[in-house]
């Protein structure tokens, strides 16, 4: 057994897909441990994060996009930004990586069951929320209504689009896409995301509201489900901060006194309000 904390387990990449393919393409990438006890042993709730190191090249965190629901693998999305992930892009089937983790947080699953849930994302911040969705669709009969908002500039950029085609055909899940602007073809609406929200005017009643996407949407998006009725304590997110140990200990990711790799990625907008002056 490793008791190095930063030592990572290997996992071999089994699949890969192109999931937006335009100015900023991102892929999911799944992976399956190369060691069965590993495998067996590795569990994680949605919302929490693993750190992923390319041999020679460095490490990247990232949430896992998969639903703990399916045990052979687990599967980030990876926008390609820098020097990591540009290299992640380049890997093929059969590559070998390491995974630290999970670590962080994670939504609230349990306590959520009964309740309405709101799904609203935008570009690659729809991989913490696919996570969760899928949990959610996987134990249908513990959730009452699903609903998901998402949008990206153009429809090179949407994700998970083959798995949005098939909620459309399904009577227990509301999907409204989005794109900035109008394109040939284009059926759903054409606008920003905060703007879908209005139109689509979600009730607050039993409902938890999960955002994460840029922070400009963000923004605009808790202003607007506050102006829907939402309180604090229904409305939840998730931060993004540079990371370097992921674990707590080299302060890199806090924000007052809590560390984003630990405490975080997900916070509730009451939890925001109250770390405002430190961020
Ligand atoms: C909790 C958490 C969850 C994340 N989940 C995902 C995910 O699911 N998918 C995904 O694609 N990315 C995710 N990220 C971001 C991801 O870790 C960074 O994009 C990645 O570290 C970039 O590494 P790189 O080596 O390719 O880029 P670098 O070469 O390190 O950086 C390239 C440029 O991007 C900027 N940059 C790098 N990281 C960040 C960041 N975290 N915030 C703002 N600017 C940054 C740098 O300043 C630089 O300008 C997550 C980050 C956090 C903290
Ligand atoms: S990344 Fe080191 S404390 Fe969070």
């Amino acid at each position: 057994m490793n008791n190095n904390p930063y030592e990572p387990i290997l996992a071999e990449i089994v699949e890969i897909k192109d999931e937006a393919v335009g100015e900023r393409p991102i892929k999911t990438f799944r992976f399956s441990l190369k060691d069965e006890e590993a495998k067996k042993n590795f569990s994680f709730i949605p919302g929490q994060c693993v750190m992923v190191s390319l041999f020679g090249t460095g490490e990247c965190f990232f949430v896992i996009s998969s639903s703990p629901t399916k045990k052979d693998y687990i599967e980030v999305s990876v926008l390609k930004l820098g020097k990591v992930t540009s290299e992640l892009h380049q890997s093929e089937v059969g590559d070998i990586v390491g995974i630290r983790g999970p670590y962080g947080n994670h939504f609230d699953i349990d306590n959520w069951e009964g309740k309405n849930i709101l799904f609203i994302g935008g570009g690659i911040g729809q991989a913490p929320l696919r996570s969760i969705l899928n949990y959610t669709l996987d134990n249908r009969d513990k959730y009452n209504d699903l609903s998901i908002i998402y949008g990206a500039r153009t429809t090179k950029d949407l994700c998970y689009k083959d798995e949005f085609a098939n909620f459309k055909d399904r009577d227990d899940i509301e999907v409204h896409l989005s794109i900035d602007v109008e394109e040939e073809g284009w059926n759903d609406f054409v606008g920003f995301v905060p703007d879908n929200l209005k139109r689509v005017n979600p009730s607050p009643e039993n409902t938890i509201a999960i955002t994460c996407g840029p922070p400009i949407m963000i923004k605009y998006v808790l202003e607007n489900l506050v102006e829907l009725g939402f309180s604090d304590e229904q409305i939840y997110t998730t931060l993004e901060m540079r990371m370097k140990c992921g674990i707590g200990f080299c302060g890199r990711c806090n924000i007052g006194n809590l560390y984003v790799c630990k405490d975080g990625p997900v916070f509730s907008y009451k939890q925001l309000k109250n770390l405002e002056g430190d961020m």
